[in-house]
């Protein structure tokens, strides 16, 4: 069973390099490549989240929930696999209702910040499910650096998960407030 997993990690891992790829070349070239980055977007986003539920739904159903959530790395492998997906969702999210606007004027660096985001923690995810079967790699390294050791439990303070909240309400009404006057 475990190789069901190790099989379908790789169609969201591809899908969103691939998407990343494309927000990177639609955000900064002209030509007809980017256009087609641009329009082709929201279908490799759309696979992608079909594709990453499918993945961490056979993480949970191959491995006993106590048995991985007993251990740090795959603790982290969990978190960073969630993370990637919320960050994902949100981008589909953000290019379906821009539609054709969605890599217009500032708009586009929105993209491109959580596409990098993203990307470096769906990097995580694939680095620490390496570990989890003995292939560690040289990004680990990276990540210890600066100052997180993949083999802890990733930990966030209270207060931060707080501002976190505060940022993200904070951005609502700045958008609610702006379309608003937009009207
Ligand atoms: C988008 C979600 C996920 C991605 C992209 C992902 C990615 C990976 C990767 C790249 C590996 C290494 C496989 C290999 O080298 O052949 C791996 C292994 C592993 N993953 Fe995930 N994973 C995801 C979600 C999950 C979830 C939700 C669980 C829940 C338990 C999980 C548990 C594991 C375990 C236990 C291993 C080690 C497998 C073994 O020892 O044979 N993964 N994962």
């Amino acid at each position: 069973m475990t190789g069901i997993h190790h099989m379908l990690v790789h169609f969201p891992l591809g899908f969103w390099a691939l998407a990343t790829l494309m927000i990177l070349v639609g955000s900064f070239f002209k030509g007809r490549l980017a256009d087609i980055s641009r329009e082709a977007l929201l279908p490799i986003l759309v696979l992608s989240l079909l594709a990453a539920a499918i993945t961490v739904a056979s993480g949970f159903l191959v491995w006993p929930l106590e048995a991985a959530l007993a251990s740090p790395l795959t603790r982290n492998h969990i978190l960073t696999a969630l993370w990637s997906l919320g960050i994902f969702t949100m981008l589909t999210v953000l290019v379906w209702r821009a539609g054709s606007g969605a890599f217009e004027g500032a708009r586009r660096w929105v993209l491109v910040l959580l596409a990098l985001t993203g990307m470096s923690i769906f990097a995580t995810t694939g680095t620490i499910g390496g570990h989890l079967v003995g292939a560690t790699t040289q990004f680990s390294e990276l990540l210890k650096l600066l100052g997180w050791d993949v083999y802890n439990t990733f930990y966030t303070p209270t207060w931060v998960i707080g501002a976190l909240v505060l940022i993200g309400l904070i951005c609502a009404v700045a958008g609610r407030i702006s379309q608003r006057s937009a009207r």
